[in-house]
């Protein structure tokens, strides 16, 4: 098979994020955008010659098509070999699984996340490294410089491969190997965690409601919940992928899962209902009445995690995110292990994670995971989370409950106003960044302000240190206001407002969330000037 050497130029703006590269559907179908793009990872790692990848997507709009595209330049820049989820389907999590199972030189993972898909909606791609995990700065700088000296990409002129057909094929000298996605996924799980409990548990009456929004994990949550541990058919709401998610917004959140979010909310629903998003990184948990968020989740399963097998032995550690509320630290120092706080994003936790000194991870944002891959993983977090379930034998409320009896609550909300001017988002960053050296002590609306700072983080294992991480206000009672703003945001800047405040009354946990953040939302809103922003309320409440 001939090797095509295609001239072609650079294209503005191909530089990728913390989760590679989002553009609109479009900008990703215009001539050599994604071949550009793909020369460049390859060309950012030292070339292609002799190696194998991953290659698989969220099965949004232009996933089958880019995938062809993706082989035939893997093919032509000397791969070795390519392993491609049936369909060109793989969720994140299943991908890093088996980008680690096979020893590979990393994959190609196609997402937009929980951003919307269509021809007018979100394309992305991006490159993980051979740990499984989203790749470092290092390498997504050298992406991006290639992009702007590109002059070449390489292809070979061939069919397209048929991605419905599992086994073997050749295309040109690089094997393509199609597997199920859900096939090893699905045994990592079964090593995890006690598969007999849920049955047993399912089996009792407990009812079990997961919806895929018509996205990547539906066939994945159909074989395991459904066929695998027996919760019956329908289960799984909204279970087959469609190119535009049915039209919805894949994002498991109360917004925009709103129809679980109904059935839940309420004395006769299921006793436990959990969505996850695009590309089936992201999860909500939700119990009969109950919402339970996210930083919460992350302190429950950490505290409960040995009831799992996989975790039997315990924990080395945890890591959270900054913004993540502090609800996990106390359990951490209960249960005697460390407790790591890093900026924003999956990526920080990788190294704690290759080191084994962090066992559990998660970000307020929805995303929970632990070792066992290198991304943040939702039908993982329901799997424990109905694992734990299975061997108390209680309710996710009771659970809930016993926990803050125990540990205290963090009520804790995260306001997000978006598509804000650039620079009046900045010039607010900017004025309460100026003003943290001289807050300390001060009260503000009734609260004393106990320490300020710019999050700046120092990764214990590689030295490396990130600066700007976001603005933290600590206050004398417990409670946190961060400002920051989005890294992923497309339209314009989006600020977010991180809230929470500890409370470890037994009588006051109970409060309904806002009114018990009612002071420290009056301080950050004092403290920043946020009415300079225009907006009388946030956009985005979670
Ligand atoms: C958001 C979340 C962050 C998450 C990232 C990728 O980033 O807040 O926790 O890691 O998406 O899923 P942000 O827009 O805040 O920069
Ligand atoms: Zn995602």
């Amino acid at each position: 098979m001939d090797i095509l050497t295609v001239p072609t130029t650079p294209i503005e703006g191909q530089k990728p994020g913390t989760s590679g590269l989002r553009k609109k559907t479009r900008v990703f179908m215009e001539p050599n955008y994604l071949e550009n793009f793909v020369q460049a990872v390859f060309d950012a790692i030292g070339g292609a010659e002799g190696k194998t990848f991953v290659v698989g997507g969220d099965g949004r709009y232009f996933n089958a098509e880019a995938i062809q595209t993706i082989l035939r330049m893997a093919a032509a820049n000397g791969a070795n070999a390519a392993i491609v989820g049936r369909a060109g389907l793989l969720s994140t999590p299943a991908a890093s699984n088996l980008i680690r199972k096979n020893a590979t030189d990393g994959g190609l993972i196609l997402s937009a996340s929980h951003n919307p898909g269509g021809i007018d909606e979100d394309f992305g791609l991006k490159f993980n490294i051979p740990n499984g995990g989203p790749a470092p700065e290092s390498i997504t700088d050298a992406i991006y410089t290639g992009t702007l000296s590109i002059a070449r990409y390489l292809t070979v002129e061939s069919a397209d491969l048929d991605l419905d057909r599992l086994g073997d094929t050749q295309l040109g000298d690089m094997q393509v190997t199609i597997v199920d996605p859900v096939a090893d996924y699905q045994a990592l799980m079964e090593d995890l965690f006690d598969f007999d409990a849920i049955r047993d548990l399912f089996a009792s009456g407990f009812q079990v409601r997961f919806d895929a929004m018509h996205a990547i994990t539906g066939p994945y949550a159909a074989a395991i919940l459904q066929d695998a541990l027996g919760a019956p058919d329908g289960s799984v709401m909204n279970a087959i992928p469609s190119v535009d998610f049915g039209g919805g917004h894949p994002d498991p959140n109360p917004t925009w899962a709103k129809g679980l979010m109904v059935e839940l909310m309420s004395d006769t629903g299921p006793d436990f209902g959990a969505a996850s998003d695009g590309d089936g990184d992201r999860n909500m948990i939700l119990g009969r009445n109950t919402y339970v968020s996210p930083s919460d989740s992350l302190a429950v399963l950490t505290a409960n995690a040995h009831l799992a097998p996989g975790y039997a032995t315990g924990l080395a550690g945890v890591a959270r995110s900054m913004p993540t509320s502090c609800a996990v630290d106390r359990v951490a120092k209960d249960l005697q292990f460390e407790c790591f706080e890093t900026p924003t994003g999956w990526k920080f936790f990788g190294n704690l994670l290759d080191a084994g000194r962090a066992t559990l991870c998660g970000e307020e944002s929805f995303g929970t995971g632990s070792d066992h891959v290198r991304e943040k993983d939702g039908l993982w977090a329901v799997l424990l989370w109905l694992n734990i379930l299975a061997v108390k034998r209680c309710g996710v409320s009771d659970l809930l409950q016993d926990h803050w009896q125990k540990y205290g609550r963090n009520y804790y909300s995260r306001h997000d106003f978006e598509a804000l001017n650039k620079s009046d988002a900045e010039a607010l960053m900017g004025r309460v960044e100026a003003a943290l050296g001289t807050l300390p002590g001060q009260t503000i609306a009734g609260l004393v302000v106990e320490k300020a700072d710019s999050f700046r983080y120092e990764d214990p294992i590689d030295g490396s240190v990130s600066r700007n991480q976001g603005l933290r206000i600590q206050f004398a009672n417990g409670a946190r206001a961060i400002f920051r703003l989005s890294g992923t945001g497309t339209d314009g800047a989006t600020l977010r407002l991180y809230l929470e405040t500890l409370e470890t009354d037994p009588g006051k946990l109970d409060q309904e969330v806002q009114i018990a953040l009612g002071p420290i939302i009056k301080a950050a809103h004092e403290l920043s000037g946020l009415h300079s922003l225009g907006r009388s309320a946030p956009d985005v409440i979670t």
